[in-house]
């Protein structure tokens, strides 16, 4: 079986969140004896592409409405990872110094219509086309609908969307840039007056999944305006959890760690970490370390944070340490909080990928009380660990943290993203964090969790083998 995974981003080359750690690890995990998983990804200038040399497999154009811009399919010259990853170089459009921007309406549409234009090229078709969010959302519509693609008819695709916050939404006067399909079936493009990439996708894809089965249920009910879509799509939808790559994040190799640890070394391994930490951040090692590491965003409940963190701080005797970035203004709340709260609060405003290993090393505490949460990985990195998270009951947080309270429970959880929620979780941590006894009983259980991709990686290959016997 040929799978091709479709993607705005893969770890180690391109990340801005999951979705590349993702993309980065499924192939792997998927790749066997009677398996080949491919990746086709942007070529972006960014440090990657800097420190890598290329080799072109294919030189051709892409035509955008009237606009035509060359096009080069480039592969790694050594090949430094344990899959194959082709880039669509779009020198004009794609080759930014960024994943994302404002309007990506062109990049995008341009980065699937050559990766099409590509694979017809192919002798023999990939047996399965695996798309992820929206940035990839109309290669479903066009390969049922397209004219020049009519070939592919016959092979599945998948959408799999792991954030439906965000659906690539642009005017029809755009039409025209999509190659030229049977205008009868225009309606397949539109949710709410606007071309909508993921809503499109969802109409024509095979399958479509979720990254866990809450967020899938969840979005029956609130789905940024696509809940009715995916209600009555239901049949060929299905929530299959994320898993993690359990190579790459390792405590025991892990070379951005300070010190590496084992279940049975967890205790001075993650003290370590934690030294080292509270000497780069001027916190006391002696209290409990809770942390944050993520985007700075509305979905995140990073609007809370201010607030949070200086009742926190006001009311208990433990230090608060943050990496992230997004939201301006909650940016210079944390940077405000700083000044009072020196040698207990930190924040690292930036995206930093050895710091993000160290601190799930090295804090006591994850928190993560997001208002949405199609999977979340960092608790599942925090676990393999040691690091006890804190979450709201939410999308892939509830299917992944049990509660403290409930037989053989591991995690706090909370209800609501809220300061008062929030503040109770935090209390409630403190008191397992003074039963040192306790809190190192379920450090140790939690290293031994596995969310390994080996059992979300057979999922899909069940999936994509049911959805080619529909043929
Ligand atoms: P999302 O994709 O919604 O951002 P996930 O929990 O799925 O959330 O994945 C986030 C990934 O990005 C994790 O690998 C996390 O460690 C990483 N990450 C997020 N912010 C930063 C940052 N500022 N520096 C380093 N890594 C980060
Ligand atoms: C998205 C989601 C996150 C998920 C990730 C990988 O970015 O916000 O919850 O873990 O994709 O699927």
């Amino acid at each position: 079986m040929t799978i091709i995974h479709i993607s705005a981003e893969c770890y180690p080359i391109a990340k801005v969140g999951g979705l590349a750690d993702v993309v980065g690890a499924l192939p792997k995990y998927q790749n066997g004896s009677n398996i080949r998983s491919q990746v086709v990804m942007p070529f972006y200038d960014n440090a990657f592409t800097r420190e890598n040399s290329f080799a072109p497999v294919y030189n051709s154009s892409v035509a955008l409405g009237d606009t035509t811009y060359p096009v080069n399919i480039l592969v790694l010259d050594e090949k430094p990872l344990d899959f194959d990853v082709f880039f669509i170089d779009i020198p004009e459009l794609l080759f930014k110094d960024y994943v994302y921007a404002s309007s990506d309406t062109e990049r995008f549409l341009a980065f699937q219509i050559a990766t099409l234009d590509w694979l017809l090229t192919w002798d023999t078709y990939p047996d399965i086309i695996h798309c992820h969010d929206h940035h990839t959302g109309l290669i479903p519509f066009m390969l049922q609908e397209s004219y020049k693609y009519q070939s592919f008819r016959k092979t599945p695709n998948l959408l799999t969307i792991h954030n439906a916050q965000y659906q690539g939404w642009f005017s029809h006067n755009k039409v025209n840039l999509i190659p030229p399909f049977n205008f009868d079936h225009v309606g397949l493009l539109d949710w709410g007056g606007n071309i909508n990439p993921l809503a499109a996708a969802i109409k024509c894809a095979w399958g479509v999944t979720t990254v866990s089965p809450s967020y899938m249920e969840e979005l029956k009910q609130q789905a940024n305006g696509l809940e009715h879509l995916l209600s009555s799509e239901h049949e060929k939808c299905v929530g299959i959890l994320n898993g993690i790559d359990n190579h790459e994040w390792n405590p025991e190799t892990d070379t951005f760690l300070i010190k590496n640890y084992s279940v049975k070394t967890v205790t001075t391994g993650a003290k370590a970490n934690k030294k080292y930490l509270c000497e780069r951040f001027n916190l006391n090692p002696k209290k409990p370390l809770f942390a944050f590491i993520g985007r700075l965003v509305y979905e995140k409940g990073s609007d809370l944070f201010p607030e949070v963190f200086k009742q926190a701080l006001e009311h208990y005797d433990i230090s608060i340490l943050l990496l992230g970035s997004g939201d301006p203004e909650t940016q210079n709340q944390l940077e405000a909080l700083k000044p009072p709260f020196e040698g207990r609060f930190n924040a690292h405003i930036g995206y930093d990928e050895r710091l993000s290993h160290i601190f799930y090393a090295g804090a006591d505490f994850l928190l993560m009380p997001s208002r949405v949460e199609p999977c979340g990985l960092n608790q599942m990195y925090a676990l393999r660990y040691g690091t006890i998270p804190i979450v709201r009951r939410i999308g892939g947080l509830k299917d992944t943290v049990t509660d403290i309270s409930a037989e053989g429970g591991f995690g706090i959880c909370h209800n609501n993203t809220s300061v008062p929620d929030i503040i109770t979780a935090i209390e409630r941590a403190l008191i397992l964090y003074k039963n040192q006894k306790e809190y190192k009983t379920i450090q140790t259980k939690i290293m031994e969790i596995d969310h390994s991709w080996d059992v979300s990686a057979r999922d899909y290959i069940n999936l994509y083998n049911s959805l080619i016997k529909l043929n």
